[in-house]
C-alpha cells in the first residue's frame, strides 16, 4: 500500500465540512427529519431522501439547486447481524440531493473533490475504488474525466448499484465509492464480502418512479440522492478498520467497558459483539425515544421495543449489575446532543421510558428463566429442550434464545435447534408479507389517485360553521371516482374549500349538511385523506350532485361547539399536567369528541388523589378567569421561540397556529394546533376529571368532561347519592354518618352471632362439652361443629376451656360452606399428660383432603372433603385412644 498518510478528522469536522461543503456549492441545508417518516407507507427514517419525496415526485419545488442534510437513519431489516463489525442499526448519513437543479456530472465532480481534496477529506487517490451499474458507460467516463484510472472502477448489476427505498417509489442506479483498507485485510474485490474494500458513499441517480405493477416511468426530472455513511467515513478517517470503532462508536463502547470491567478485543468474541450491541442499541433506543417513539408491541414501538430488550440482555451477559440503560443514553446525549437538540429536551421523558422498559424486561427475564427451568425439569436427563419450547419463549415471553441454550446446556440439556429455526423462519415469512406494507410507493387506493390531482382541502370553519361557493372536485362512490351521485346513495365527497373539520390530531370529524342547487346531503363525518384531501362521507338525501357543482357546507354547530370546548380543555389539561406532574409530560394521544375528552400522556405512575384534584383545580381556574383565546398564524420558528408546545413526534408546516389562553408573554397555556377552539376559557364551563388510569406501561389516561358533559356527569353523581340517601332515609349530607353508623351497627351484630355459635350458649357447643371423655389427666372434647367457620373454632376452644378449666384438651371439625376446618389445642397439663395438637393434625388431615400440623398446644387445618370429617374424627380418637 503506498499511501497510509493521509490526514484525521473527528466525526463532528467531517460532518459539518460535508455539509459546508454542499451549501458552497449551492445546497439548501435541511435539518434532520424525524425518525418517523412524513410517509404513512415507511416504518423508519431509513434515508436522507426520504423526507425529499415530494421533491423527487415533482409535486413540490425547491427554489435552490437543491439540498443537502444529515439524517438520522434507523434499518433493521437484519437486527440479528447488528454487533457484527459492520451493521448498525440507528446511523448518520450525510447526503447532497438535486430535483433537476444539478447534474449526474456535477454529483460525480463535487463527491470527488470532496474526498480527494486535502481541504477536505483528502483521501489518497490509489485507496479509491468506484463501482457503476452495469451498463452505465456515462459514470464510467465521468469518473475516468477526473483522473480515476479504468481498473478503479467496475461494473456492478442490480442488486448492488440499483438504489430504491422500497419496493415502489423513486429509484435509479448508482455508483458506488469504496476506500481500500490494504492488503491485510480479507476481500477480493469491491462489492464482495470482505472487509477489505469498504463502501462509504452511495451517488444514486434518482430517474424512475417504480409503480406497484413494476413498471418503470421516467420521474419529471433526473435527480441526484447520495449518502454516506458517517460513522463508515469516521472510522476511515481515524484510520480505523469498522464503523465501531470511530470516536463516537467508541466513546459507547468505552462506557461498556467501564460498566461491565470487560476490555473491547481482550479476551473472547462474545463479549466484544455485546459491548457493540449495547453501544449500537442503546443509541437508537435514546433516538427512538427522543423522537416520540414510544415501546409496543407493533411498528416502530415494536422495533423500539426489540433494540431496548437486547440491549439489556446483553448488559446481562457482560455481568452489569442492576439498571443501566440510561447511563448509555446520557453518553449518547453528551456526545451528540449538540447536534440533536430532541436528546436534550426529552432527556426527561427518554430516561423515564428506558428505566421502566428496562424493569419491565428485567422481570420478564426473571419469568422466562422461572418458565425454562420448569420446563428442563420436566425432562429426562441429557433430553433435548424441544424447539417449539425455545420459540415460544422468544416470541411470547420475549426470552431470548441464546439463554435459553445457554441456561439448558449448563443444566445438560442441548436445545433442538432445528425446529427452532423452523419456527422462526415461519415467523420471518409472516413479517414480510407485513414488511411489504411499511416499505414506502403509493398505496393503491383511490384516495392515492384522488390526492394526486387535488390539492389539499382548504379549511375555512375556524370562525364560521357555513362555508359558500364551494366546488366539488370528486366524488367516491364504493371506493371509485365518479362524475355524479344520486340520491340514496353514500358517498364521499371532496370540496376546494369547506367549514367542516375533517378528523385529525384527535379531534374528531365534522357533521353537517351539504346542499347545492339541485341536491341535499347529510354528512356523517368528515376524514383527512392523503395529501390532506377531506372526504365528506355523506349521504344524498335529495337530488343529485356532480363534480364540478357549487355547494354551501353547514355544520351542525351544537356539536362543534362542545367539541371546541373539549379541544381547549386538552390544552389547559395538558399545561395543568406539565405544572403538576412535570416537564416530561407529553401528549401520546387524544381524543376530541363532543361528550368528552381522553388526553394520554407519558407518566410512569398512578396519580395521587391529590394530583387529580390539583390539575382539575388547576384547569378549572383558568376556566373561570376567562382568558380569551388568541390565535395567532406565525413562523414555526417564532412560535416556538414563543414557547409553544409542540406534539411530539409531529410534523408542523413552516406556518402554524398557535393557541394561547389570553395574550400574555407567559399565558397559562400554548400551544401549535390546527385545531377548533372556544372563543373563551369560560365556554367550559366546568371541568371534571371522569377517570384516570394506566394505558401501556409508560403511558396514563385521563378522561374528562366540560360544559353540557361535565354537568351531565356532576348531575347523574348527585342522582346516585340522592338515591343512597333515600334508602338510607336520611339527607344527602349525612351519609356518611349514617354509613359509619350502619357499619358499627354490623360489626356489632356479627360478634353477638360469633358470641351465638361458638360461645357457652350455643347448644351445639355445650351438647360438645357435656360430653367430653375423662382422660385421667385431662377432659377431652371430640366434637364435629356445623356451620362454623374454620376461623370460629379458636372460639369454642375458648369456650371449652372457660368450661373445663386448666385440664383439658379438644379435637374439632367444622363444615360451613363446604369448607372443613379442624383444631386441635390442649392445655399445658394435657399437652403434658401426652396430648400433642400437632401430631393429632398431621395423622387425621388427610382424610379431609387437607394438609397440616402446628405446635402441641394448638394446630389446625384446613380441608375441602367434609365427607372424610366422621373418620378424621376417628382417627383421633383412637390415636389418642379416647
Ligand atoms: N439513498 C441512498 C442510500 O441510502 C443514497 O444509499
Amino acid at each position: 500500500m503506498s499511501t497510509t498518510d493521509y490526514k484525521t478528522m473527528t466525526t463532528a469536522e467531517i460532518r459539518a465540512d460535508y455539509l459546508k461543503f454542499f451549501e458552497e456549492k449551492g445546497c439548501k441545508l435541511y435539518p434532520s427529519s424525524s425518525l418517523i417518516p412524513d410517509d404513512p407507507s415507511l416504518l423508519l427514517a431509513n434515508a436522507g431522501m426520504n423526507q425529499f419525496k415530494e421533491y423527487y415526485q415533482g409535486t413540490k419545488t425547491m427554489r435552490e439547486i437543491g439540498a443537502t442534510s444529515c439524517q438520522k437513519c434507523l434499518r433493521t431489516n437484519d437486527i440479528d447481524n447488528i454487533g457484527d463489525a459492520r451493521h448498525l442499526s440507528f446511523f448518520e448519513m450525510l447526503g447532497n440531493f438535486s430535483f433537476g437543479g444539478y447534474t449526474k456530472a456535477d454529483a460525480i465532480a463535487w463527491a470527488y473533490e470532496f474526498i480527494t481534496s486535502p481541504e477536505h477529506l483528502g483521501l489518497p487517490k490509489d485507496r479509491l475504488y468506484f463501482t457503476v451499474f452495469e451498463n452505465d458507460d456515462e459514470a464510467i467516463e465521468l469518473w475516468h474525466s477526473h483522473g480515476v484510472d479504468y481498473d478503479h472502477i467496475s461494473r456492478l448489476g442490480e442488486e448492488d448499484n440499483f438504489w430504491a427505498a422500497g419496493p415502489t417509489g423513486p429509484c435509479g442506479p448508482c455508483s458506488e465509492i469504496y476506500f481500500d483498507q490494504g492488503p491485510e485485510f480479507e476481500g477480493e474485490a469491491p462489492g464482495d464480502d470482505g472487509d477489505r474494500y469498504l463502501e462509504f458513499w452511495n451517488l444514486v441517480f434518482t430517474q424512475y418512479d417504480r409503480q406497484e405493477d413494476g413498471s418503470m416511468p421516467d420521474l419529471p426530472h433526473r435527480n441526484i440522492d447520495t449518502g454516506m455513511g458517517l460513522e463508515r467515513i469516521a472510522a476511515i478517517m481515524q484510520h480505523k478498520g469498522s464503523n465501531y470503532e470511530g470516536d463516537v462508536m467508541r466513546s459507547l463502547i468505552a462506557l461498556g467497558e467501564k460498566l461491565s470491567g470487560v476490555e473491547y478485543h481482550a479476551s473472547a468474541n462474545d463479549t466484544d459483539k455485546s459491548l457493540r450491541i449495547l453501544a449500537d442499541h442503546s443509541r437508537a433506543v435514546t433516538f427512538m425515544i427522543g423522537d416520540g417513539i414510544l415501546p409496543s408491541n407493533e411498528g416502530r414501538g415494536y422495533v423500539l421495543r426489540r433494540l431496548l430488550r437486547r440491549a439489556v440482555y446483553h448488559g446481562r451477559l457482560l455481568g452489569i449489575q442492576g439498571a443501566f440503560l440510561t447511563t448509555y443514553a446520557h453518553e449518547v446525549t453528551e456526545v451528540l446532543g449538540d447536534q440533536y437538540e430532541a436528546l436534550v429536551e426529552n432527556q426527561a421523558l427518554i430516561d423515564g421510558i428506558i428505566s421502566a422498559e428496562e424493569e419491565r424486561f428485567g422481570a420478564t427475564l426473571n419469568a422466562g428463566e422461572t418458565m425454562l427451568q420448569a420446563e428442563l425439569e420436566k425432562l429426562a436427563e441429557g433430553a433435548v429442550l424441544s424447539g417449539e419450547v425455545a420459540f415460544k419463549l422468544h416470541d411470547t415471553y420475549g426470552f431470548p434464545i441464546d439463554l435459553t441454550r445457554e441456561i439448558s446446556e449448563d443444566a445438560g440439556h442441548e436445545v433442538d435447534m432445528d425446529a427452532f429455526e423452523r419456527e422462526m423462519e415461519a415467523q420471518r415469512d409472516r413479517a414480510r408479507q407485513s414488511a411489504n406494507r411499511d416499505a414506502w410507493g403509493a398505496a393503491n387506493n383511490v384516495w392515492a389517485a384522488v390526492s394526486d390531482h387535488i390539492a389539499e382541502t382548504e379549511f375555512c370553519g375556524y370562525d364560521s360553521d357555513v362555508a359558500e361557493g364551494c366546488k366539488v372536485l370528486a366524488l367516491v362512490v364504493d371506493g371509485e371516482e365518479r362524475e355524479v351521485a344520486h340520491a340514496g346513495e353514500s358517498v364521499e365527497v371532496v370540496l376546494d374549500k369547506t367549514s367542516f373539520y375533517g378528523e385529525m390530531g384527535g379531534q374528531v370529524g365534522d357533521t353537517g349538511s351539504i346542499a347545492s342547487d339541485s341536491a341535499r346531503l347529510e354528512v356523517s363525518d368528515a376524514k383527512h385523506h392523503e395529501g390532506g384531501v377531506v372526504a365528506h362521507v355523506s349521504e344524498v338525501v335529495e337530488g343529485e350532485l356532480h363534480v364540478g357543482d357549487a355547494v354551501t357546507t353547514t355544520v351542525d354547530h351544537g356539536r362543534r361547539e362542545l367539541i371546541r370546548r373539549n379541544h381547549t380543555a386538552t390544552h389547559l389539561l395538558d399545561a395543568a399536567l406539565k405544572r403538576v406532574l412535570g416537564d416530561h409530560v407529553s401528549q401520546a394521544g387524544s381524543l376530541v369528541s363532543p361528550n368528552r375528552l381522553r388526553f394520554d400522556f407519558t407518566h410512569f405512575e398512578a396519580l395521587t388523589a391529590e394530583e387529580v384534584a390539583r390539575i382539575e383545580g388547576m384547569v378549572n381556574a383558568e376556566i373561570f378567569a376567562a382568558e380569551p383565546i388568541v390565535t395567532k398564524v406565525m413562523g414555526i420558528d417564532e412560535a416556538k421561540a414563543a414557547g409553544a408546545v409542540a406534539l411530539f413526534g409531529e410534523k408542523y408546516g413552516d406556518v402554524v397556529r398557535v393557541v394561547s389562553t389570553g395574550d400574555s408573554d407567559e399565558p397559562f397555556s400554548r400551544e401549535l394546533c390546527g385545531g377548533t377552539h372556544a372563543r373563551n376559557t369560560a365556554e367550559l364551563g366546568i371541568f371534571k376529571i371522569v377517570s384516570e388510569g394506566s394505558v401501556g406501561s409508560n403511558a396514563r389516561r385521563i378522561e374528562a368532561v366540560t360544559s353540557v358533559g361535565a354537568i351531565e356527569y356532576v348531575d347523574e353523581r348527585l342522582a346516585g347519592l340522592d338515591e343512597v340517601a333515600s334508602s338510607l332515609k336520611c339527607r344527602p349530607s349525612e351519609v356518611l354518618t349514617r354509613v359509619e353508623q350502619l357499619k358499627e351497627e354490623r360489626a356489632d351484630a356479627e360478634k353477638k352471632l360469633k358470641a351465638a355459635l361458638v360461645g357457652g350458649s350455643s347448644s351445639q357447643v355445650s351438647d360438645a362439652v357435656s360430653a367430653a371423655v375423662d382422660m385421667g389427666a385431662y377432659k377431652l372434647v371430640i366434637a364435629r361443629l356445623d356451620n362454623i367457620g374454620g376461623k370460629e373454632l379458636r372460639g369454642v376452644w375458648d369456650t371449652v376451656r372457660d368450661k373445663l378449666g386448666a385440664d383439658c384438651a379438644c379435637v374439632l371439625a367444622s363444615v360451613a360452606d363446604g369448607k372443613v376446618g379442624l383444631l386441635a389445642a390442649g392445655t399445658d397439663s394435657a399437652v403434658a399428660a401426652g396430648f400433642a395438637a400437632g401430631n393429632v393434625i398431621k395423622e387425621i388431615a388427610g382424610h379431609v383432603g387437607g394438609r397440616g400440623g402446628g405446635r402441641p398446644n394448638m394446630a389446625q387445618a384446613g380441608g375441602s372433603d367434609a365427607s372424610g370429617i366422621d373418620a378424621a374424627l376417628d382417627a383421633a380418637k383412637s390415636l389418642l385412644n379416647a
